[in-house]
C-alpha cells in the first residue's frame, strides 16, 4: 500500500514535534510539502526534514500538492480558514488544539468536513500519552480506584515561546485557551469520551505577563460532570521551573497519580550546564529535571499514528472536531464564570469575538485569517 501523503501547515514549535513523530515512528506517512509564511524559515525546515516542496502561500500548497492530509500547526486564529480550505479540496484534516477561536467557527469546520466527507481529528495528545493512557485503562477497564469522584489535571510553565499566544486577537485567550483545553479533553476522555457536563466555575488572574497580554495567565476551573464527578483543571503560564503536567484520579477505592515531566525525568546537578533540559526549562546549571523521549512520552507519535491509521483504514478518530467543540464550550463557560462570578450551566454559547471577552468583558476585535 502506498504511503499516506501529508502536507504540513506551519514550521514552528509544534510542527517540529509532528515531524519528529512522523519521521521516527510513522513509516506509513510521507511528508510531501510544508507551508509557512517566512521563506527562509520554511526552506530551512524543508531542508532539515528532506521535505520535497515548500510554499509561502497556503492556497498554492493546496493547489499544487498531491496529498491526502493536511496537518495544521498554525496559530489558533488561522485554524478555521485553514480547515475550510483543506476540506474544500477533499483533504483529511488533523488540527492542533484549540480547535479554533469561536464556537461558530467550530460548527463551520465540523460541517465543512462532514460535507466533504473528510476526517477532522482534534489533536489532543494527552488522550494518547502512554503514562496517562495506562492510568485511564487502570481506572476505567480495570476498576483500580473504584467509582471515580474527582479528576485533576494541571499543566504549568512560565509562558509560551511566540508573540501571537499573548495577542488575544490571535489566540482567543490566555492559558485557558492554550493549556486548559488539554485538561478538559483529557477529563472527557477518561469519563468515556462524551460525558454530560452540568456546570463550570472558574477563577483566573494575570500574574506574570500583564505587560504583554490582556489574557489570563493563571486559572482554576471546576467542572461538575454528570454522575457526581468533579473535574479540576489548574493551568498556568506564571509558574517558573519548566514544563509541569500532572494528573490525579480519585475513586472510592483508590487513587492514581501520574506526572509526565518532572516526576518522569532524570534529576541532574550540573556546575557547567549542559544541552537540552526540557520544554521551557530555562537554565541547566544547578539542579534540573532532565527529560528523555519528550515527544514520545507526551503521546504525539501515538496521536499521529492513530490519525494516519484512520485515514488509511476509514476509521473514525477517537478525538474529533465535535470533541474540540465540546472543549471550547467549556472554555467559553469558564471565561463567563470568571467574568460574572457565577457558576455557568451548560449548554452555553455566546457571540463574543474571542472567548476571553467573556472574562474581560471589553470586546476585543478578532484578527481575521490571512492565509
Ligand atoms: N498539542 C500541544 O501541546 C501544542 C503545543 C504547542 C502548540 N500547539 C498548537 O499548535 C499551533 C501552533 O503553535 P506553535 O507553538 O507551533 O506556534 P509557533 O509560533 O511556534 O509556530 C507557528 C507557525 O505558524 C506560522 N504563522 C504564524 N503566524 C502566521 C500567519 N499570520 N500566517 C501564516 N503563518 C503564520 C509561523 O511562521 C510558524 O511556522 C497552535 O494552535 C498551538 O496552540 C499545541
Amino acid at each position: 500500500m502506498r504511503k499516506t501523503k501529508v502536507a504540513l501547515a506551519g514550521s514552528g514549535f509544534i510542527a517540529h514535534i509532528h515531524m519528529e513523530s512522523y519521521m521516527r515512528f510513522i513509516p506509513d506517512a510521507e511528508i510531501v510539502a510544508v507551508f509557512s509564511r517566512n521563506e527562509a524559515n520554511v526552506a530551512a525546515f524543508a531542508s532539515q526534514y528532506n521535505i520535497p516542496a515548500y510554499f509561502t502561500d497556503y492556497d498554492t500548497m493546496l493547489n499544487e500538492t498531491d496529498c491526502d492530509v493536511v496537518d495544521i500547526c498554525l496559530p489558533n486564529f488561522l485554524h478555521h480558514q485553514a480547515t475550510l480550505k483543506a476540506a474544500k479540496k477533499g483533504l483529511h484534516v488533523i488540527i492542533e488544539k484549540p480547535l479554533c477561536i469561536t464556537l461558530a467557527e467550530a460548527d463551520e469546520m465540523i460541517a465543512a468536513c462532514k460535507k466533504a466527507n473528510v476526517l477532522l481529528m482534534y489533536a489532543e495528545e494527552l488522550c494518547f500519552a502512554p503514562k496517562y493512557e495506562r492510568v485511564r485503562t487502570l481506572v476505567t477497564d480495570e476498576n483500580a480506584v473504584g467509582k471515580i469522584y474527582m479528576l485533576k489535571n494541571s499543566e504549568k510553565h512560565s509562558g509560551p515561546h511566540s508573540d501571537w499566544f499573548y495577542d488575544v486577537s490571535q489566540s482567543g485567550g490566555g492559558v485557558l485557551m492554550d493549556m486548559g483545553c488539554h485538561a478538559i479533553a483529557w477529563m472527557r476522555w477518561v469519563l468515556g469520551g462524551n460525558p454530560k457536563i452540568k456546570s463550570v466555575s472558574a477563577t483566573m488572574q494575570s500574574v506574570l505577563h500583564t505587560h504583554r497580554s490582556k489574557g489570563e495567565d493563571n486559572t482554576v476551573v471546576v467542572i461538575e460532570f454528570e454522575d457526581n464527578v468533579i473535574g479540576v483543571a489548574e493551568d498556568s503560564w506564571a509558574r517558573h521551573g519548566g514544563m509541569d503536567d500532572k494528573i490525579e484520579v480519585y475513586g472510592d477505592a483508590g487513587v492514581a497519580y501520574a506526572d509526565l515531566f518532572q516526576g518522569n525525568s532524570a534529576l541532574t546537578y550540573s556546575l557547567n550546564g549542559y544541552g537540552y533540559v526540557a520544554e521551557k526549562a530555562g537554565d541547566s546549571k544547578g539542579w534540573s529535571f532532565t527529560m528523555f523521549e519528550e515527544v514520545f512520552n507526551q503521546g504525539y507519535p501515538h496521536e499521529l499514528m492513530h490519525f494516519i491509521d484512520c485515514v488509511r483504514n476509514g476509521k473514525t478518530p477517537l478525538v474529533t472536531g465535535e470533541d474540540g467543540r465540546a472543549v471550547l464550550e467549556v472554555i467559553y463557560a469558564a471565561y463567563a464564570s470568571a467574568g460574572t462570578g457565577k457558576k455557568i450551566h451548560l449548554p452555553f454559547t455566546s457571540d463574543v469575538e474571542v472567548p476571553v471577552d467573556l472574562w474581560l468583558q471589553e470586546g476585543i476585535k478578532r484578527r481575521k485569517a490571512k492565509l
